[in-house]
């Protein structure tokens, strides 16, 4: 690389990296090689195309695209040692969590909802995928709210940790394209309380627990695992349900379409009686805002 960088010329011709690996130091090696903008290497093709674009049009840009790059590499760190750790049956490291959180809000206040998206629909796992959209949305929304920093992170932190309990759901249901048939569907209605026990034995806070185990609650009761109704139903599970649906609709997979950020607002504003219908409105702002 250093060979192949025209010298004094670096400054002015722009230079995208694709990494194989997002840590801190890669990207410090990356700059020093005189990258403009770095990307993941599973980043999607467009993706590189419009950057390049976009450095054309504006050399500043990655100042924006650095802030999302290196959110994701930790939240991404921070999952697939949460997922890993837990696994075989261990806990989680709730302080190496949180050191996860603030480059989260930090990507999507610096970057926007937008680029963070983007770059995450490229991850090729979809757990890791879902949570990290779950996430990226969460802070927009609380953003959108004016949470105080210290519930915008208690909320971020519980949308990163809901489905943690998918970490001892088979693989191969986790990941089955298509639908799942009933025996997959009863084992994957477990995930909940897997892991709310995961989370409980890490010493986690009561108001985190809550929200992990009744993420697939709804209003009227037609949820699980407990079938808890209306007031039943916390403030914060509230607002996740609401991320986590919108989430799991505009998904990425190789065996469907994307559906479109307006259709997936629609969808939840027709589920009347199952979500607080005034936060879907403020939800359905904060996208569109975004
Ligand atoms: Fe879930
Ligand atoms: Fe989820």
């Amino acid at each position: 690389m250093r060979a192949l960088v025209p010298h004094g010329k670096a400054a002015t011709i722009p230079l995208l990296c694709l990494l194989r690996s997002t840590s801190d130091q890669d990207l410090r090696m990356a700059r020093d090689l005189g990258a403009t903008v770095c990307f993941p290497a599973y980043t999607a093709p467009h993706i590189v195309v419009q950057a390049l674009l976009d450095q054309i049009a504006s050399p500043e840009s990655d100042s924006v695209a650095e802030p999302v790059l290196r959110g994701i590499s930790q939240a991404t760190e921070v999952l697939t040692g949460l997922f890993d750790g837990v696994r075989d049956g261990g806990t989680i490291d709730l302080p190496s969590v949180d050191a996860g959180l603030d480059p989260i809000l930090s990507a999507v206040r610096e970057g926007g909802l937008t680029r963070w998206l983007e770059t995450v629909w490229t991850h090729d796992d979809a757990t890791y995928q879902h949570c990290l959209l779950v996430a990226g949305v969460a802070a927009q929304f609380v953003l959108h709210l004016g949470f105080r920093a210290e519930d915008r992170e208690h909320f971020v932190r519980a949308a990163l940790l809901h489905d943690v309990g998918k970490a001892r759901i088979p693989r191969e249901i986790l990941n089955k394209p298509g639908r799942l048939d009933a025996d997959e569907t009863a084992i994957m209605r477990r995930h909940p309380v897997i892991g709310y026990d995961i989370l409980k034995e890490s010493g986690c806070d009561v108001a985190t627990l809550g929200a992990v185990r009744h993420h697939h609650e709804m209003l009227d009761g037609s949820g699980y695992p407990d079938g808890l109704v209306g007031a039943e139903i916390s403030d914060t599970v509230r607002l996740l349900t609401i991320c986590d649906i919108y989430a799991a609709l505009t998904e990425r997979r190789s065996y469907k379409p994307p559906m479109p950020a307006r259709d997936a607002i629609a969808i939840l504003e027709g589920m009347t009686g199952k979500l607080e219908m005034g936060l879907v409105r403020h939800f359905g702002d904060a996208m569109i805002a975004a």
